[in-house]
């Protein structure tokens, strides 16, 4: 198959929605990262989206909205639940809802809850708003691999697979959703991303973690994320000492300050633009490098997103 890639003029985004409407699938830019969509009432479709990546069938996917309106036949609010939503969308966080029957269990991989989230992006929102249809996607990338956040990289990993990408630039947070579930005056958190603790805080009177036990309410959780090629190693407290140890001659490292390194390639960012770039530059680096270290940030607004990708990226934490 050959992927087209095509700016998102109108004309487009009209040729895209009818890909989406015949039960095609497209790759598209998100304000979190990129997205390979399908008509998220079309199971055939959906399950094109899982071939394309390889992903495992029981790990669901999220629902993505233009209006309110939409999300009558893809969840069932709770009373309250549009005032809260209305704090967040459109933006970077996704609710986990009851489900309605209309969405087939492909993309809920079985359970009987349904990811939603209305994107900050004009482009995604006219997409889904030309399809008439909410449209399922998770990232546009193979699984396993770094979440991409331009169109190369969407292309490194699905040339061929999907008939047509468009191009939004460079994703502007680069790094997912945070996915959460409403508890009355509480937040529960399926999955840290770009919107922070510290935000979700200012709106709930509790934020707490999906216990550990938990995890078969957020099967992501349990697969393996984010890698690229090369191997990652999370370094965590005195980073220097530990690298020095462990340095190949084509390593890289990925800090928030100077490091006493002998390393030549050392990129040093603090941890909002950190949490943006880590994605592409895993996959910059891996082109480049044969060892890839990530140093641990401080506990703290997005320094937390971009600690649990890097663990989970990495094959080796010292
Ligand atoms: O920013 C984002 O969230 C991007 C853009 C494209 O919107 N999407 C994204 O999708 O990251 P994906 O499929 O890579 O991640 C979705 C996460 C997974 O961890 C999945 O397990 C979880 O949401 N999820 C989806 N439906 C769920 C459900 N019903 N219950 C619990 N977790 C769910
Ligand atoms: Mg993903």
């Amino acid at each position: 198959m050959k992927t087209r890639i095509v700016k998102s003029t109108l004309v487009n985004l009209r040729l895209a929605a009818r890909l989406i409407k015949s039960g095609e699938v497209v790759a598209f830019p998100t304000e979190t990262i990129y997205g390979l969509g399908a008509d998220a009432f079309n199971r055939e479709a959906v399950r094109k989206i899982f071939a394309a990546k390889g992903r495992p069938s029981d790990n669901p996917v999220i629902v993505h909205i233009s209006s309110f309106d939409m999300l009558k036949d893809v969840a069932i609010a709770p009373r309250g639940f549009e005032e809260i939503a209305r704090k967040f969308w459109p933006g970077p966080v996704t609710f986990i809802l009851p489900k309605r029957e209309l969405v087939p269990v492909e993309v809920t991989g079985g359970l009987d809850t349904v990811a939603v989230r209305m994107p900050d992006n004009k482009i995604t929102l006219k997409l889904i708003e030309l399809s008439g249809v909410p449209i399922a996607a998770p990232s546009a990338n193979t699984s396993t691999r770094p979440s991409p956040t331009s169109v190369g990289h969407v292309l490194d990993d699905l040339d061929g697979k999907i008939p047509l990408v468009i191009d939004g630039g460079a994703s502007k947070h680069g790094v997912e959703s945070t996915v959460i579930r409403v508890d009355g005056r509480d937040a529960v958190v399926y999955r840290l991303g770009a919107l922070s603790l510290e935000d979700l805080e200012k709106v709930f009177s509790k934020v707490s973690f999906i216990s550990k036990t938990d995890v078969a309410r957020s099967p992501g959780v349990k697969y393996k994320h984010y890698a690229p090629s090369v191997p990652v190693v999370f370094v965590t407290g005195d980073a220097a000492k530990k690298i020095n140890a462990q340095l190949t001659s084509k390593a890289v490292v990925f800090c928030s300050k100077k490091l006493n390194v002998k390393c030549k390639q050392v990129v040093v960012l603090d941890s909002k633009v950190a949490a943006r770039k880590l994605f592409g530059f895993l996959r910059s680096s891996e082109k480049n490098f044969d060892l890839i270290f990530v140093c641990e940030r401080p506990e703290r607004g997005l320094g937390r997103t971009f600690n649990e990708r890097a663990r989970r990226a990495a094959s080796l934490i010292i």
